[in-house]
């Protein structure tokens, strides 16, 4: 290991917790690219909704028990890992660091998880997929059913074990800090934009050295969008003057079920209703989300709807969750309410941020050592033991 190297990781071993991890972030990124990661949408009442809702439940420990080794084990969709935690899909991620989904996919992969790779992603699905261990593609519609149906061709073609539909973004949330900053996931400097743009990027310069090391121009194409015609086309283009959703529709899901060959997942349900709707038309699982408090502001929190989510569909189809969660505790609540596996998205951006792949692996293993100590406190052995009795009842979300 290059002296270089180990002060990288001897850095990262400082992390001690996503609160530290959120600051290196900010540290090592201009505003814009820091304010698009941790804002959410209009007056951010639900991403405060996701971060509350955990602080607000209770565990019911079984204490005087001796657990040597928790078992952190599980099975999602066939596939089985070792961490119950999944990469989610995040767009943008080249803009936070030149490893970008790669660095994301290759930690996942690491910690012995599944990375969702983004259909906003700044590699090719190609390039994600070449990365060891499985992988789920997430899809959006941009406006276009040709654009989804391309994309999911070239996602069964390069190996994607499931597909995951997002459907919480009909159009994409009023996330006012990115107004503000002048962010685009093109951060390719203009007449319009300079003013806003050149402060934020002159005062990181070792962000903007690291991307002209690596050889990349501002404007990182978001090359999973390559057009049938094979021209990449930039996420801004491919949204703009869509008449139509950007997320997939029931019908396309009906076209997505009938053509995708292997395990659906619907992501971004927050009713009963939904789930049942989803698994209808042939959802294997289902993602419990608010987009991260990214999308409809006043959505409620994960957490809340969860138990009657599971209720609803979790005899028939695997159900997951995310938003909020950063600690190895959070992970736990949200198993003992019936969720199979979570998703995190901020939490690995803020390690890539801080330290490319070797950052997303130190946080990834903060939440494991922090699920590990946690059953031991606990006195539960296995993720498998879990349910609502390990919660206080009295606060337990109905
Ligand atoms: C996202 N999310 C997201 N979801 C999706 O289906 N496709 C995408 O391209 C993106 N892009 C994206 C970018 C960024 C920067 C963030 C933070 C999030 C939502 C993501 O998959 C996940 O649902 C939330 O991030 C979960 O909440 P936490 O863990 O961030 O609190």
């Amino acid at each position: 290991m290059s002296a270089l190297e180990k002060a990288r990781r001897a850095r990262l071993a400082r992390l001690l917790n996503h609160e530290d991890a959120r600051r290196a972030a900010a540290r090592a990124l201009p505003r814009g690219i820091r304010e698009y990661i941790e804002g959410g949408a209009e007056d951010e009442v639900t991403l405060r909704r996701n971060a509350k809702a955990f602080r607000d439940i209770a565990f019911r420990p079984r204490m005087a028990t001796w657990v040597d080794r928790p078992d952190l084990t599980t099975t999602v969709l066939g596939t089985r890992i070792a961490l119950p935690v999944l990469t989610a899909p995040c767009g943008g991620m080249r803009l936070v660091h030149p490893d970008g989904d790669i660095g994301l996919a290759t930690a996942a992969s690491r910690a012995g998880s599944i990375h969702v790779a983004s259909s906003a992603a700044g590699f090719t699905l190609e390039q994600i997929a070449e990365v060891q261990g499985p992988q789920w593609f997430q899809v959006y519609r941009f406006s276009s059913r040709s654009t989804m149906e391309h994309l999911v061709h070239r996602a069964q073609a390069a190996g994607y074990s499931a597909l995951v539909a997002t459907v919480d973004t009909a159009v994409s949330g009023y996330r006012e800090r990115d107004f503000k900053n002048g962010f685009s996931y093109s951060m390719r400097v203009n007449a319009r934009n300079a003013v806003k743009l050149a402060p934020q990027l002159v005062r990181r310069p070792a962000w903007l050295a690291r991307y002209v090391l690596d050889g990349l121009p501002f404007e990182i194409p978001n090359t999973a969008q390559i057009t049938a015609d094979g021209k990449p086309m930039m996420l801004t283009e491919m949204t703009k003057g869509g008449a139509g959703s950007h997320s997939p529709t029931w019908t396309d899901v009906d076209w997505l079920r009938a053509n995708w060959r292997g395990p659906l997942v619907v992501k971004g349900l927050l009713t009963a209703e939904d789930a049942r709707r989803a698994v209808d038309a042939g959802a294997d699982a289902v993602i419990v989300s608010n987009h991260g408090g990214r999308q409809l502001d006043g959505a409620p929190a994960t957490l809340h709807v969860l138990p009657r989510i599971v209720e609803a569909v979790g005899d028939t189809a695997e159900v997951l969750m995310d938003s909020g969660i950063r600690r190895g505790s959070d992970v736990l609540k949200a198993l003992s309410l019936g969720a199979k596996a979570v998703l995190v998205g901020r939490l690995p951006t803020w390690g890539l941020a801080a330290g490319g792949t070797a950052g997303v692996e130190r946080v990834l293993e903060l939440l494991r050592s922090e699920m590990v100590r946690t059953m031991r406190l606990m006195g539960c052995r296995s993720v498998s033991e879990l349910d609502p009795s390990w919660l206080g009842e009295d606060t337990i979300p109905l």
